[in-house]
């Protein structure tokens, strides 16, 4: 009796661990409907720290291999990911900035004194038009940030006519004496930048009054065509969502921005980067998953206004916000980049892929060597970041129809609290091929998926790719670059229309049908 009674209890609790370990997802291959935009995957630099100086720039006379002053090695990176679109010069710079001081010759540009990021000197020698060749190298699409807080309409709508304008005009003949006879072609603009804090503190009713001015002198000129971006709310703050809907006449707006970052625990302990306990990683994730009810609580608004989603929504700052790395310039933002930042990117896309009918732009802030960033460099070195990683196994998804995807995730548990396991999502290219992409956030547990395909099921598993490391806070250095990196994925099968496949613990993987 005491041996059935063991043997018995023994079965529960294998039966429990075991089916702790497992998930079960069904992707509706015939029921897309939305494209998950590519300029989801933007990208964002502001004058910061070393995102621009000693990052992406280093002139053309510096001996590290560059195009046009821009790194070389950090271009070709660039190219690999596909990126969208490229935002810039802020952040609060943006409102701080005036674009004439950065244009002609660079030994005639004005100084400035960065005062939202460490007081340093701002000498302008990366201006309009290195930015512009820059965004032509990489071939992504320019995302300018224009200055609402100190500038003037007039100030930004001279800087549309400078880039944009082809025929005679007093802006246009500016941009040829200044050695670019074509205009440039940019289509996103922002009006400011975090309006209610560093961009004026302003309220929303104030900064409401300010877009309409600034957006009606903001022209297109020729085929241009402008898609204006009004200055959005601080993460949950809905009012300010709520004013922009309602007092900018819907003509007159593409989009309207919004920045979340998230934090281990808050802004006074914004947590490690590296280092952290399993407390810090839960909260940290568990964070992240706010996303998806902060922009849930956007886009409700949203909808009581914009029923057909005319108007999108801009999640132009996201991303990991830690204390700066010990012995940096606190102003500069420098943070070192671990597999947890490349699981908290996955669930991160994932949510914006599900809301990918409103969400039309999200840039992860910052691109080089600021907060979340996907480069590191140190003199003539440079280091791709497990983040970096993520945008090359998610690229797969740009401009591709997101497929509706059911998931039941085990739990991942911490001090009486839960988050789920696994993150998913799925997409259909125009190729037909299928994309699916699964984290698992879960430290320890490697965790079974069988993910039932309803819908044609004549697919074949083609390929699939990982990024794993032996602890959450693995990170790469200058030493040893490639501890966190993308690798090809086995651990998966494809039969009678279910997918089986192992995630290990702590991992992303994307998995390639066709
Ligand atoms: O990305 C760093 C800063 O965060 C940006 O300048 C600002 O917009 C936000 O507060």
């Amino acid at each position: 009796m005491k041996k059935f009674i063991l043997s018995t209890v023994c079965l529960v609790a294998s039966t429990f661990c075991f089916a702790q370990n497992k998930a079960d997802a069904v992707v509706h291959l015939n029921q897309g409907q939305h494209q998950i935009s590519r300029h989801i995957y933007g990208q964002f630099t502001e004058h910061l720290g070393r995102c621009i100086y000693d990052g992406l720039w280093v002139g053309e006379k510096s001996p590290i291999p560059n195009v046009n002053g821009v790194r070389k090695d950090i271009i070709d990176a660039l190219k690999e990911i596909k990126v969208p679109n490229l935002r810039w010069p802020g952040g609060c710079f943006a409102d701080e900035y005036h674009w004439m001081d950065g244009i002609g010759p660079r030994e005639k540009r004005p100084k400035m004194v960065n005062t939202n990021w460490g007081g340093v000197v701002e000498d302008n020698s990366f201006g309009t038009h290195e930015f512009l060749n820059l965004c032509e190298a990489i071939g992504t699409e320019p995302y300018i940030c224009g200055n609402v807080g100190s500038g003037t309409v007039e100030e930004m709508s001279k800087w549309v006519e400078y880039i944009t304008s082809e025929g005679e005009s007093p802006m246009s003949n500016l941009r040829k004496q200044n050695g670019r006879e074509k205009p440039w072609k940019v289509k996103f603009w922002g009006v400011g930048n975090e309006n209610w804090g560093c961009g004026g503190n302003m309220t929303a009713e104030e900064y409401a009054n300010q877009y309409r001015r600034y957006a009606t002198f903001c022209r297109d000129y020729g085929s241009n065509k402008l898609y204006k971006i009004a200055g959005g709310p601080n993460s949950t703050d809905t009012l300010w969502m709520e004013t922009m809907m309602k007092d900018i006449p819907h003509f007159m707006v593409k989009g309207i921005s919004l920045h979340n970052y998230t934090l281990t625990y808050n802004w006074e302990n914004k947590g490690a980067a590296t280092g952290f306990t399993e407390d810090d990683y839960f909260s940290l994730l568990s964070n992240g998953y706010d996303m998806n009810k902060i922009v849930s609580a956007h886009c409700a608004v949203m909808d009581k206004f914009d029923p057909k989603k005319e108007i999108g929504l801009v999640v132009d700052e996201w991303g990991a916000w830690y204390n700066v790395e010990p012995g940096t310039n606190p102003g500069f933002l420098y943070q070192q980049n671990t597999l947890r930042d490349a699981l908290l990117a996955g669930v991160i896309l994932n949510i914006f892929h599900q809301h990918c009918d409103r969400i039309r732009i999200a840039n992860i802030a910052q691109m080089v060597n600021v907060l979340q960033a996907l480069f590191l460099t140190k003199d003539d070195k440079m280091i791709l970041t497990p983040t970096y990683y993520v945008f090359d196994m998610y690229k797969v998804h740009q401009d591709a129809t997101m497929l509706p995807l059911e998931l039941n995730s085990p739990a991942y548990s911490r001090q009486g609290r839960q988050i789920k396991a696994v993150s998913a999502s799925a997409s259909k290219d125009v190729n037909g091929k299928i994309h699916i992409s699964f984290v698992n956030i879960d430290p320890e547990k490697a965790i079974e998926i069988s993910c039932n395909l309803d819908g044609v099921t004549k697919e074949k598993l083609v390929s699939g790719n990982v990024i794993t490391a032996p602890k959450v806070d693995t990170f790469n250095t200058f030493e040893n670059p490639n501890q966190v990196t993308l690798k090809e994925f086995k651990d998966a099968k494809l039969k009678n229309g279910v997918l089986e496949l192992k995630l290990p613990a702590k991992s992303l993987v994307t998995v390639e049908l066709n």
